[in-house]
């Protein structure tokens, strides 16, 4: 344990999006953690149907999905791709119809961006590709990442070594809690 790591309330209070990464690989035991974290992550009746499809950052796919999205965009060489860098982008896919998928594929994504900040990491979540993944060329894009028969992109997570500090947002509880 170093000082970045800590219990559950620690890691849930210090969270934040990482929009920087340093050019650095995950290690094997870091990777094998943050997909232990999503494949241990609960699923309506356990039904175990979120997929995991892991990416090095300087895979093609990426700037194929990258274009891909710039394009639906509108946007010309922007000044991060959409996962600024990072040495890993792990794509979470889910059962096509299947009512809980999609929050079962946010409670995965979840635990592992906790698991991220537990091991010192930095995460982003990213659903700036969905259009990209699940437009004209969603066939394409599921045949190239191998997605299960069936199966749709649901969110993906960066994950890697920070370069850049972020304060954990803010929020108003009064606004957004009620007490019955
Ligand atoms: C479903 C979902 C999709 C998101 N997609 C993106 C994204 O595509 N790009 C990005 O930079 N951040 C993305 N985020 C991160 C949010 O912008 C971020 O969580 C929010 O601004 C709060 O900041 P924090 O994570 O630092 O607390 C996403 C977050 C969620 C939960």
């Amino acid at each position: 344990m170093n000082s970045k790591t800590g219990n559950a309330m620690d890691v849930i209070r210090r969270r934040s999006s990482t929009r920087g990464y340093e050019p650095v690989p995950l290690t094997e035991a870091e990777l094998e953690a943050l997909l232990h974290a999503g494949l241990q992550a609960p699923t309506a009746t356990n039904r175990q149907e979120i997929h995991f499809t892991v990416l090095k950052g300087d895979n093609p796919i990426l700037g194929e999905i990258e274009e891909e999205k710039n394009r639906l965009r509108g946007l010309v060489s922007p000044e991060h791709n959409f996962y600024y860098e990072a040495p890993t982008v792990i794509v979470l896919s889910m059962e096509s119809g299947f009512r809980w998928s999609g929050v079962d594929a946010g409670i995965a994504v979840e635990n592992m961006a906790l698991a991220a900040e537990a091991l010192g990491l930095g995460s982003l979540i990213i659903g700036c590709i969905r259009d990209a993944l699940l437009g004209d060329k969603k066939g394409y894009f599921s045949e190239l990442l191998r997605l299960p028969e069936n199966y749709e992109f649901a969110i993906a997570i960066a994950v890697g070594h920070k370069a850049v500090e972020k304060e954990p947002h803010t929020y108003d509880a009064d606004a957004r809690v009620t007490y019955l």
